[in-house]
């Protein structure tokens, strides 16, 4: 879909269409302009054009620099990343630059926006206040702790947001955990859009709390942490918590307890709303009780999802 050449091409994104929205409400309603917003793991800049469109909206007195920090490797290192550029004709290899597909995205915009392009850890310095911080690039405990110990001390407390992007993936576990660890400096400010929760730092937190909030998410005390954060959350959200629950209990050796965990998900009579609840779910069991599976089972499943399309037989 063209939307006309300054204002880029809509070739879309990984975030869901209720978290875009987000996005650009929460910059309309929350940006007062004496800071910037960083959108750390832009990709092909979805999240950039929300939060661009929330600043259209609410037209702050910002300084001279540009609102927007938007921070990538823009390198197609992953397979998710390589597929969704095929998907969309981008003729963009494994380990090539999709930098051309962001700034055509953006278009014009792409002027409001300092783009730097590279590892997070090369180019995250960040020495301005910082209101926002739009994450989707913790994609390791480490990426999580860089982003975490250097650009809080940069917030505003009482003002400043944190979005966790990747909150409720059950396979970044050390984000719920970390958030959990600085309950007493920050505020959930909106529980769940999409994939993401929201905070909002409320007092200024010591290094030494930042640092300990990221360190030791797989370990046996890391579990009334997460305790912690689903109580907060209520039932209602918290489900992919609890997978991760139930897998920390997996790793920990504990299977009779993840299975028994697991098996009060599987018997909730409606599943949650999250839109990979199903991949989630399926996939614990597939780690926490692989007997569950019979070989020819796990054969057809992937035959029918992968297989049949290709040979024309779907
Ligand atoms: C799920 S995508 C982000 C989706 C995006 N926010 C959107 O609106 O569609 C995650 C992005 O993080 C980037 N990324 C992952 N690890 C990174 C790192 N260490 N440094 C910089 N970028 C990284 C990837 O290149 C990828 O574009």
């Amino acid at each position: 879909m063209t939307m006309g050449g300054d204002a880029g091409h809509d070739l879309g994104g990984f975030i869901e269409a209720s978290e875009a929205d987000y996005y650009e409400q929460v910059v309309r309603r929350h940006f007062r302009g004496d800071g910037c917003i960083v959108d750390a793991g832009c990709f092909i800049g979805a999240s950039t054009k929300a939060l661009i469109r929330g600043l259209d909206a609410c037209d702050p007195q910002h300084d001279a620099e540009l609102p927007i920090i938007a921070i990538d490797r823009f390198t197609a290192s992953d397979h998710y990343v390589v597929d969704f550029l095929a998907q969309m004709g981008a003729d963009v290899r494994f380990g090539e630059s999709f930098l051309p597909e962001f700034l055509r995205n953006l278009g014009q915009q792409a002027l409001r926006v300092e783009i730097r392009a590279g590892d997070l850890v090369q180019v995250g310095r960040i020495e301005r206040t910082i209101e926002l911080a739009v994450i989707d690039l913790a994609k390791t405990p480490a990426l999580n702790g860089f982003v975490l110990q250097r650009w809080v001390p940069q917030m505003v407390p009482g003002h400043s947001l944190i979005i966790q992007q990747d909150f409720y993936s059950p396979t970044q576990p050390w984000i719920a955990h970390s958030m959990a660890g600085l309950l007493d400096y920050v505020s959930l400010e909106h529980d769940k859009v999409g994939e993401s929760a929201v905070f909002r730092l409320e007092r200024p937190i010591p290094a030494n709390v930042l640092r300990e909030a990221t360190l030791g998410w797989d370990r046996r005390d890391a579990l009334p942490r997460l305790d912690r954060m689903i109580e907060l959350l209520g039932t209602r959200v918290s489900a992919p918590l609890r997978l991760m629950r139930a897998l920390a209990f997996h790793g920990l050796g504990h299977n009779a307890k993840a299975r028994s965990l697991l098996e009060e998900e599987l018997a909730q009579p409606t599943a949650p709303s999250d839109q990979k609840w199903e991949k989630w779910l399926s996939a614990a069991v597939v780690a926490v009780m692989p007997e569950a599976f019979e070989f020819n089972a796990v054969l057809g499943q992937l035959y029918w999802r992968h297989g049949a399309q290709r040979l024309g037989h779907a």
